[in-house]
């Protein structure tokens, strides 16, 4: 049976390649997509995707993952900290979720500290800059792998 996974990125993700370079990097959103999509079909793993900018179709792209996905990552971009919408959204689905972030969070504004998701999320991917997306498909392969082993 093939593993299916959805990838979720949330506001401003779709100005990537143009938005802030020095912090987010050149390459586009589809380019960054269908790469990470290659990696994880090489994986034997089917990535499906979503982008938006509204909090909730966020929301409703994680509660329609229950019906299929066995696994979600997300990059929330600002919603990360201030979204008890999308957090209520990941724990109710019950479904392994990866938190990950292009740049470190922890390394910028006070801000951007804190994480509503993490709390209910498996771990937390952040400062490898594109990285964070392959190594996010690594950390949730990994982690349903195991548990399926149980
Ligand atoms: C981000 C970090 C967030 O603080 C920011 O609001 C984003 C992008 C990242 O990938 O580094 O939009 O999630």
């Amino acid at each position: 049976m093939t593993l299916k996974l959805l990838l979720i990125n949330g506001p401003n993700l779709n100005l990537l390649g143009t938005r802030e370079p020095e912090i987010y990097g050149a390459e586009t959103l589809p380019e960054l997509v269908t790469a990470v999509q290659t990696y994880a079909s090489e994986k034997g793993v089917e990535l499906r995707h979503f982008q938006s900018n509204s909090e909730g179709e966020l929301v409703t792209a994680v509660q329609e993952a229950r019906h299929w996905a066995d696994g979600i990552m997300i990059n929330a971009g600002a919603y990360t900290h201030t979204s008890v919408a999308i957090r209520d959204a990941i724990a109710g689905v019950a479904r392994p979720t990866v938190e990950l972030h292009i740049s470190n969070v922890h390394a910028r504004e006070p801000f951007r500290h804190h994480s509503y998701l993490a709390p209910v999320c498996l771990g937390v991917i952040a400062g490898f800059g594109r990285n964070s997306y392959f190594l996010a498909v690594d950390a949730l392969l990994g982690h349903i792998k195991i548990s399926h082993a149980d």
